[in-house]
């Protein structure tokens, strides 16, 4: 296990009412891509996500579908799962409401709340939606309907409350000492503002139905499912027990990233729990935008839920995981269209970056007897190249910790267009004839500079990666970012295998 500073992420749970889709996959790649790097990076990862099994919603599913709401959630939380081994997402955890450890652990954080005087008991009589499993001010409807569209109901009941309104003042006491806790900064000046207008005291508890967890000492009573459900970022490192290695390591959070439907619970009601049960907050809440299709709202009413599943047999993993991260700016909407699908893995993809593998591996197969070549004195032009490659650690760290995905792939692309140059310019296949070391030493920086390529697409293209290393004869043991230096550059002599392309084209199936 690494040493490194600990680096603990964190998913949305997933409401399993839905099959996973596109836009869970998204959330969740954008994770696995920090995981990754921060792992390779030396950092100590705890990569967390699951499934929000309790609730009303959940409740009306089960019954829809004819089966008992624990038999429905075991089955729909599998298919999370299943996804995640599909998309090569590599979570430490995989955490569901319904286990043991998090009931105890929702309990505990109520005794707590309740202990210090932060949950009261009172009654309710409101809007509820189940669909976002929110409740919203008379003022909030919008054309009788919840402002995110979604349709809402009377509800009156009694219910315990927790004190939001006294959080007001310290939520914005804490946002202005951390200016980074919530991004991008357009998501956060909303936030701001809707905690200076005011807060009301937040009902955490239902008795209008039974699926969830019971409220301690009142049996009438369930929690809240946001309540149940934001809990589970600390039962997952060991809480309540706030002495285990875990959770000291591990808490606060380094990042929750949500999406930009549920900010709010995250940005607000979350850190005002914690800070009323006597925790910390996380340190960021990064909220990512929403996908469309092929310019439409993605809905099953529309028949156009795109299944992760499907684009990854249609195009291939590590090309849909580039897509998504490379496509549009994170943080803002995107759309999804196989046109542009076709035009990134074909264009960034098969043209630059893997024709540039293709043309270096096969020129060393052909030229230098399926070796790693012997390079003689370096010249200006290959000093700035490896230079190049190598200052592009600190540059993508920097935006990796910004949320800047399509930034870090945009800056490693600079160099990927530069070793293509660099290839044109020195025309190795021209000095095979006149200047035979001189070739070598040009074909040993090109395989030396997509060694260290490979190194940092690794967290967005794991497997594609590791093809290309595996076709450099880099050891498993370095692949790390500490081997990005000239200190793990490639051994000249090398026997390598048979080089294979590593990145197709896409040719559309109808158009041959
Ligand atoms: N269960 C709650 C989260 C509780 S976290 C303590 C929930 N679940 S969800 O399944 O409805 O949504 C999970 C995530 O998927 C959210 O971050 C949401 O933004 C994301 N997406 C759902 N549809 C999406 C798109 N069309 N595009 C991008 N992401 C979207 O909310």
């Amino acid at each position: 296990m690494s040493t490194g500073t600990p680096y603990y992420i964190t998913t949305p749970i997933y409401y399993v009412n839905d099959a996973p889709h596109i836009g869970h996959a998204y959330t969740t790649l954008a994770c696995d891509v920090l995981a990754r790097f921060m792992r390779l990076d030396g950092r100590r990862v705890h990569f967390l996500t699951g499934t929000d099994e309790h609730g009303q919603k959940v409740e009306k599913s089960a019954k829809a579908a004819g089966v008992d709401p624990l038999a429905f959630c075991d089955r729909v939380s599998q298919n999370f799962r299943d996804l995640a081994a599909a998309m090569n997402f590599s979570n430490d955890d995989f955490i569901r409401t319904t286990e043991p450890r998090h009931i105890a652990s929702v309990q505990a954080i109520w005794n707590e709340l309740k202990a210090r005087g932060q949950i009261y008991l009172g009654s309710y009589a409101g809007w509820y939606s189940v669909r976002d499993e929110a409740f919203y001010a008379e003022s909030e409807l919008v054309d009788g309907k919840a402002p995110t569209g979604a349709e809402v109901e009377w509800v009156e009941e009694p219910s315990y409350f927790f004190r939001l309104s006294a959080w007001q003042q310290p939520l914005l006491e804490f946002y202005a000492a951390h200016p980074d806790f919530i991004a991008p900064e357009s998501r956060r000046n909303e936030v701001v503002s809707f905690v200076q207008s005011g807060l009301r005291d937040l009902s955490v508890s239902r008795t209008s139905f039974g699926w969830g967890v019971p409220v301690p000492g009142d049996r009438d009573h369930i929690m809240y499912v946001w309540l149940d459900a934001l809990t589970n970022y600390i039962t997952a490192v060991g809480y309540p027990d706030t002495e285990a290695e875990a959770f000291r390591t591990f808490w606060p959070a380094s990042l929750h990233m949500v999406g930009k439907d549920i900010l709010r619970f995250h940005a607000v009601y979350w850190p005002a729990f914690l800070m009323a049960a006597g925790l910390p907050p996380p340190q960021r809440v990064f909220a990512h935008g929403w996908w469309t299709i092929e310019g439409q709202k993605m809905s099953k009413s529309l028949g156009n839920v795109v299944n992760p599943r499907d684009l990854v047999e249609r195009y291939g993993l590590d090309p849909v995981r580039y897509f998504l991260l490379r496509e549009v700016p994170f943080g803002n909407d995107g759309d999804f269209s196989d046109r542009q699908m076709v035009h990134r893995m074909n264009g960034d993809l098969a043209n630059d970056y893997g024709n540039l593998v293709q043309r270096v591996l096969s020129m060393v197969a052909k030229n230098c007897a399926g070796r790693t070549p012997q390079p003689g004195p370096l010249a200006a032009a290959d000093t700035e190249l490896l230079g190049r490659a190598s200052a592009l650690l600190p540059m993508v760290r920097e935006l990796l910790l910004e949320q800047q995905f399509h930034r870090a792939l945009e800056t490693i692309w600079e160099v990927v267009g530069a070793a293509n140059r660099y290839v044109d310019e020195q025309a190795p296949w021209a000095l095979r004839k006149t200047d035979p070391p001189r070739m070598a030493t040009v074909l040993y920086v090109l395989a030396e500079t997509i060694r260290r390529l490979a190194l940092l697409t690794h967290p967005f293209m794991p497997q594609a990666s590791a093809k290309i290393l595996d076709q450099l004869g880099v050891p498993g043991e370095r692949r790390g970012f500490g081997d990005l230096g000239d200190a793990s550059a490639l051994v000249p002599g090398t026997p390598l295998p048979k080089p294979e392309g590593v990145f197709p084209r896409h040719v559309d199936p109808a158009a041959t």
